[in-house]
Parts: structure tokens; C-alpha cells; sequence
């Protein structure tokens, strides 16, 4: 484990939320939200679910009451107005099935996010669910996956890998989305995605950015099984043993999970956030986002956590624990 500290707070209420904005320079606040799975299916028409669909249609049916509520993704809304994060980084899976009109449903969402200046969206496995068209849809988050730097870099495909550079932050997105066999739930990044990676974290490594890498998938063993993992995550690790990386963001297990990759610089934390809205007692799950604090000392970096939880009790987001982070 690589935290240093962990405190755990007590939940509160009112006070506990105060805004981690900041203006300074030397400092940055990022918001990490995943797997939201906010997509109504009530519409579906048979047809949509055709192939492996069928099976993640039934899995809604019998979850959507008591899983991903909508209540709680108001309440997560309601709780990034108040917590005001500097930018807020989605890690995938906001559909079910990644049908079209799921990624209109989101497009119509997102804004309630902010703009796409401030939040920046990755895909998961469930928004490539199956055929060869999701890019397509993909397409309708353009402005909240596409790179808006400057820096000179070599053109891609598609949208990943990703760069937004914010202050002396670097947020790199990538794409483990790909369609899998039915009762599958693999991701892959690929060779043409992994070089690209290898540059920009050698570019923004030179210009001594902090650099957050997200992924959909977790890029370390043991916390998914084999029918759900990221098939390239040795040639992942293998490129941040390389060129370093100060931060990894996941989501897909829908559990919180604090792990490292060892490089010769050092241990990168990665971290895997649950899902944002979803409330399951019997599995012991309660929706859950982090936000990062950022913090130059000197030529360090300090990180800091704080997790924030959904209380059914209060109907709102509340301060969980609070941790710290050595970087690399
Ligand atoms: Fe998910
Ligand atoms: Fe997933």
C-alpha cells in the first residue's frame, strides 16, 4: 500500500463540505467519479438487444430498483456544486449497454456536470458493449473526451490517448472500451494507444507536469478476475516503468481499491473508485467519488484524498476518510 496516512473522519453534517477550490498556481483539486451507469433502459425496443445485450438488458431488469439510483446522482451533482473541485474526471461506464440513445441520454447530462473545460470523460467496458458502431456514439461526448492541448503531438484515430493539461497538471485519458464476448467484460488498450502514451508521458514527464493517467479498467492483478481485467496491463505497466507517472485513476470493479505500480522511479499509486451511484446494501456497496488535492512543495508533489460517500440516512454526500499519498 503506498498511503502514508489514513484518518478516517466521522461523518457530519453541513460543515464538512467546504469548497477545495483554490487559486493558487501551485495547487489543484480533481474530482474523480466512475461507473455511474445513469442511463435508463424503460424505453428499449427488442431489437436494440440483439447479441450479448439480451444479457446486460436482464441484469438491469433485475437490479435498476435498487442499484444505480437516479436520487443519488442528483445528490452527487448537488455535492460537486458544493465541494466545487477544479476539474472532475469520469473513468467510464456511464451507460448499460452503450446503445444510442444511452449516449444521448448522457450527452444531455454531462453539462449538469459543468463544461467540457472542467470535466474530462473516458469510456468503459459497458459503453462499448457490443457491435463495431460504439465509436460513433462515442462521438456525442466529443468535447468532453478530445485533447485540448497544444503541445505538439502526434495525430491518433480516435480520441485516446488524451491530453488536458490544467496548470502543472497533466490528465491523460485512455480507452480500454472494447466490445467482448457475452458473459466477458475485458478491456485492452492497445499497441497504436500504448505508443502514444509512451510520448505524452515523456513530453509532459520533461515539462515536470504532475500527470494522472486514467483508464477504465484496473491496470494491476488481483482486482478483477480474468473475465473482467485489461489484457495488456503488462505492457501498460511496462510503459509507465519507463517514462514514470505520478497518478493512476480507475474505475470497473466497483469497489474501492488503493494498489501501486512499482517502477524504478518509484510506487505510482493507483486507485479505483466505486461507483458514483450506486447504493447495494447486500454487496456492502455505497456510492462513493474521491477528490484530490494536488500541492507543489518545493520540486514535490503532496496528494491528498478525501473520499465522499453517499448516506442514505441524510440523502446526501458526505466526508468519509481522508488519506495521503507519496508520489514518486
Ligand atoms: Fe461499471
Ligand atoms: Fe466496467
Amino acid at each position: 500500500m503506498v498511503d502514508v496516512k489514513t484518518e478516517k473522519a466521522s461523518l457530519t453534517t453541513g460543515n464538512d463540505q467546504k469548497s477545495t477550490q483554490s487559486p493558487r498556481p501551485d495547487s489543484f483539486s480533481l474530482a474523480h467519479l466512475s461507473d455511474l451507469h445513469l442511463t435508463s433502459l424503460n424505453d428499449v425496443k427488442i431489437p436494440q438487444l440483439l447479441n450479448k445485450r439480451i444479457l446486460g438488458y436482464c441484469s438491469w431488469l433485475h437490479k435498476r430498483r435498487v442499484v444505480h439510483r437516479r436520487e443519488i446522482i442528483a445528490s452527487l451533482v448537488e455535492d460537486l456544486r458544493i465541494t466545487r473541485p477544479e476539474h472532475i474526471a469520469v473513468t467510464g461506464d456511464l451507460t448499460h449497454l452503450g446503445l444510442p440513445m444511452e449516449y444521448a441520454e448522457v450527452e444531455q447530462w454531462l453539462p449538469s456536470l459543468g463544461d467540457p473545460q472542467q470535466v474530462t470523460v473516458i469510456p468503459g467496458n459497458h459503453d462499448a458493449y457490443a457491435g463495431r458502431n460504439w465509436f460513433k456514439s462515442c462521438a456525442k461526448w466529443a468535447p468532453y473526451l478530445e485533447s485540448d492541448t497544444t503541445l505538439d503531438l502526434p495525430g491518433t484515430a480516435d480520441f485516446f490517448p488524451s491530453l488536458r493539461i490544467r496548470g502543472q497538471i497533466a490528465l491523460i485519458g485512455l480507452s480500454s472500451a472494447r466490445p467482448s464476448p457475452p458473459l466477458f467484460a475485458t478491456g485492452s488498450l492497445g499497441q497504436e494507444q500504448l505508443v502514444g502514451l509512451e510520448t505524452l508521458l515523456q513530453k509532459t514527464g520533461d515539462k515536470g507536469l504532475l500527470r494522472v493517467v486514467m483508464v477504465h479498467h484496473p491496470p494491476v492483478p488481483g482486482i478483477v478476475n480474468w473475465r473482467k481485467c485489461l489484457t495488456d496491463s503488462k505492457s501498460f505497466a511496462a510503459v509507465l516503468a519507463r517514462h514514470g507517472a505520478e497518478l493512476v485513476l480507475h474505475g470497473h470493479s466497483h469497489t474501492p481499491t488503493v494498489s501501486e505500480l512499482q517502477t524504478p522511479a518509484g510506487k505510482i499509486p493507483v486507485v479505483g473508485a466505486p461507483s458514483a451511484s450506486e447504493l447495494n446494501p447486500q454487496a456492502g456497496r455505497s456510492a462513493q467519488y474521491n477528490i484530490y488535492r494536488m500541492s507543489r512543495k518545493g520540486k514535490n508533489w503532496e496528494l491528498t484524498m478525501s473520499v465522499r460517500s453517499y448516506s442514505e440516512d441524510q440523502g446526501r454526500f458526505v466526508s468519509e476518510s481522508e488519506r495521503s499519498f507519496k508520489l514518486p
